[in-house]
């Protein structure tokens, strides 16, 4: 088992608002780009053969400056230009790890730095049972409303058996290679996660737990919270 790692980071974060420091991946948490956190994980996880990072073309130098805060990766890592949507950029990571002879492949959210080495571990468990396709998510602890068009409740909608998804969403190398590039051929560039390719490809996908700690950063209030939590931990 051989493991490439796609980050993404080639949205423009606009949920998250405008800032000096860039998109949201790029803005500090703790004192180091969002990004560099995620970065330093999987140059720090051993079954990390190869990574590629995704960026927008105008953010080169923002990128340069966030690789230079994680640990150094060496000729592990490869940078490519993204797409107009998450699905796109997935694919231009996927098409340069095609040349890295990986078994296995995880997609990550850039802007998820707090992934744990437990969901990690659970992966490659699950890959070691045959999973071809495995997505980490935690099961929805709200009760969930479905609104009308004037903002009020149409019907309470039953939580059972609901998960949010959560990355890195991991795949069979190949399976999901073909499943990206049929999905591209199709005409179709809206998904917006890998597990829903590998559905529409016909993959089974198996759950694995996340973890309540592995936040996507989406809005300014999830990053001023991660900014928060993490330097209340330094010393
Ligand atoms: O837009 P969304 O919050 O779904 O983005 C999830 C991840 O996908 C982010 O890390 C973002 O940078 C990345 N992305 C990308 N290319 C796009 C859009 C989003 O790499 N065109």
């Amino acid at each position: 088992l051989s493991c490439g790692v796609v980050i993404v980071a080639a949205g423009r974060g606009e949920r998250a608002g405008s800032h000096a420091e860039g998109p949201k991946q790029y803005r500090r948490i703790g004192g180091t780009p969002v990004i560099s956190h995620t970065l330093d994980l999987f140059v720090n996880w051993q079954p990390a053969k190869h990574i590629v990072v995704v960026i927008h073309p105008d953010d080169a130098a923002l990128f340069e400056m966030a690789r230079a805060a994680a640990s150094p990766a060496g000729s592990r890592l490869s940078v490519v230009q993204g797409g107009a949507t998450r699905q796109q950029s997935v694919l231009a990571g996927l098409d340069v790890l095609a040349d890295h002879a990986v078994s296995h492949v995880l997609i990550q959210d850039a802007v998820r730095p707090f992934v744990e080495p437990a969901i990690l571990d659970r992966t490659l468990t699950a890959f070691s049972h045959g999973a071809r396709a495995v997505l980490p998510a935690v099961a929805v602890a709200d009760t969930l409303k479905r609104a009308d068009a004037n903002g009020n409740v149409a019907e309470t909608v039953s939580r059972s058996g609901l998960f949010a998804a959560q990355t890195p969403q991991s795949f069979h190398f190949e399976t999901i290679l073909e499943a990206h590039r049929r999905a591209a051929a199709s005409g179709r560039t809206d998904f917006t996660d890998d597990a829903s390719i590998a559905e529409w490809a016909g993959v089974r996908v198996h759950l694995v737990e996340g973890s309540a700690g592995n936040v996507k950063l989406t809005l300014q209030k999830d990053i001023a919270m991660a900014d928060q939590r993490l330097s209340h931990a330094l010393p």
